[in-house]
Parts: structure tokens; C-alpha cells; sequence
């Protein structure tokens, strides 16, 4: 990669600085997130927010949880680059497996063509169905706790006393929110949420629903250019409302 070199894919065009895209670590990492779906995203700047975010939050105490996991790039690649095995904690992998559950749609959803998009995923393969086979990407890894079924009801099987980490994946807006407000309590000082939806084009409803949590905390989402947001838990949060 020259210094000249323009970062053009996934919604962002940068002549900014990426060299960790020619980092021996990222791209092992990301080389597992390939690994574990069968093909390459193309999304290098948000796997590098990924993997920056896990990494601060193994300096924290508590498990991982990822709402969404499909086949398993971003938390592959976490669990390669932090040696998952050497972790000594929990990543809660929840996922219907299914696509997205029908009947927990917003009207914001609706009104953005979540349905739609949901069944064209499902359709193209995007989506798994197959556990198993997810299972098997995993199964280098222990310290990794299965979750099947619909969020928010497979909530409660989060049974961490304590959470660094949290991913939202889940491509609609009301499981996203009610894993953020359900697991919010148990997120550390310092602890991570990070959205990946949150500012993609075709995703607002998420953003709307998730800045409503977060002003309900007293607390503002960072938007990334990537399309991601990032929530990082102050040390003490006041109730005060930003609004
Ligand atoms: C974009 S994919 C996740 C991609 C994954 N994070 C990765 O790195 O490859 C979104 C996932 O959210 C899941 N999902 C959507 N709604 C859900 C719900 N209410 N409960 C559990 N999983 C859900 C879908 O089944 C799908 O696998």
C-alpha cells in the first residue's frame, strides 16, 4: 500500500491515513473474519473499529456479548486478535438464526424497508440458518456461551455479572435498544458499546432508537464515518438528559 492510496469501499472514500489495513496483526484477524463467512465484506475500517474497541475493553473486567452474530466475522476476528483462549472470560453470541424477527419491527423499521431487506438477505444466502456450522468456526475457542432465538426474549440468558464489551449487529432498531437498555447496568466504567449499524445509510431507525437510549442516559452516540456509532460507559453517568 503507497502512502497515496485512497480507502474506497463500504460508504467511506478517505485519503486519510489506514495503514492498519497493512498491520500483520489486523490482517490476521481480519483474514479470520474471512475465514469464518467465506468471503470478503470489504469493510476493513469498521473491523479496525472492531478490533479497537475489543481491544480497549480486555483492559477492562467482564465478558463480551455480541446481539447479532450471523456467520461470525467481526467476533472471529476479536476472538483471533485478543487469543480468545487466553482470555478467561465469556463471549455471548446471540442470534436467531434466522434473519431478523418479524414481529419486533418498529414503524421506523418498517418505514426504512427492513422487511424487504430481511427477506433479500434470507434469500441470498446472506443470512445463516445453519447453527452448526457456525458452531464449528467457533469450536478453536472456548469461553464462548450460545444464545438461540429471538432478542429480547433470549435476554436473560445473558448471565454475566459483569460486561466490557457489547457489539450490536441486528440490522433493526428495537432488539438493538432493548440489549442496550437490558445489559447497560452490568457494562462496566469504561466499557464499550459499539453499533454497527448506527449511522449506515438505510439504517436510521436504528440511530433514532439508539440515541433515545443513549439520552436517556445523559450520554451522546459518536457517529464514525464508517457508519458505525460508538458508546464508550463514562465512570459515572448522571440521569441528566441532553435533550
Ligand atoms: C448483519 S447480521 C450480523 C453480522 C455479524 N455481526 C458479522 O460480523 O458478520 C444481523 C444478524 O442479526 C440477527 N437478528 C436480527 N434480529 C434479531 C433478533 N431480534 N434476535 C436475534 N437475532 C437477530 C440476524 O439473524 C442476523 O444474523
Amino acid at each position: 500500500m503507497s502512502m497515496d492510496d485512497i480507502y474506497d469501499q463500504d460508504g467511506l472514500r478517505s485519503v486519510h491515513n489506514h495503514e492498519f489495513m497493512v498491520d500483520a496483526d489486523f490482517q490476521r484477524a481480519y483474514a479470520r473474519g474471512v475465514t469464518a463467512v467465506g468471503t470478503d465484506y470489504r469493510w476493513h475500517w469498521r473491523v479496525h473499529t472492531g478490533l479497537w474497541a475489543a481491544t480497549l475493553a480486555s483492559h477492562l473486567p467482564g465478558d463480551f456479548v455480541e446481539c447479532g452474530v450471523n456467520k461470525g466475522f467481526m467476533s472471529s476476528a476479536i476472538m483471533e486478535l485478543l487469543d480468545w483462549n487466553s482470555q478467561g472470560r465469556v463471549f455471548y453470541l446471540l442470534d436467531t438464526f434466522q434473519g431478523v424477527d418479524e414481529r419486533y419491527l418498529s414503524p421506523a423499521d418498517r418505514d426504512v424497508g427492513v422487511i424487504d431487506r430481511n427477506r433479500r438477505d434470507i434469500d441470498s444466502g446472506f443470512y445463516t440458518f445453519d447453527v452448526e456450522s457456525v458452531k464449528r468456526n467457533f469450536a478453536q475457542w472456548h469461553g464462548v456461551k450460545w444464545i438461540v432465538g429471538s432478542i429480547p426474549e433470549t435476554l436473560p440468558q445473558v448471565d454475566a455479572s459483569e460486561i466490557a464489551f457489547v457489539h450490536l449487529d441486528l440490522n433493526c432498531s428495537l432488539p438493538e435498544v432493548a440489549a442496550a437498555e437490558y445489559l447497560w447496568d452490568r457494562v462496566v466504567s469504561g466499557g464499550v458499546i459499539l453499533m454497527d449499524d448506527y449511522g449506515y445509510i438505510g439504517y436510521r431507525s436504528q440511530k433514532l432508537g439508539m440515541d433515545q437510549f443513549a439520552r436517556s442516559k445523559g450520554l451522546q452516540i459518536l457517529s464514525l464515518p464508517t457508519g458505525q456509532g460508538l458508546l464508550i460507559k463514562p465512570a459515572a453517568v448522571t440521569r441528566r438528559s441532553v435533550e
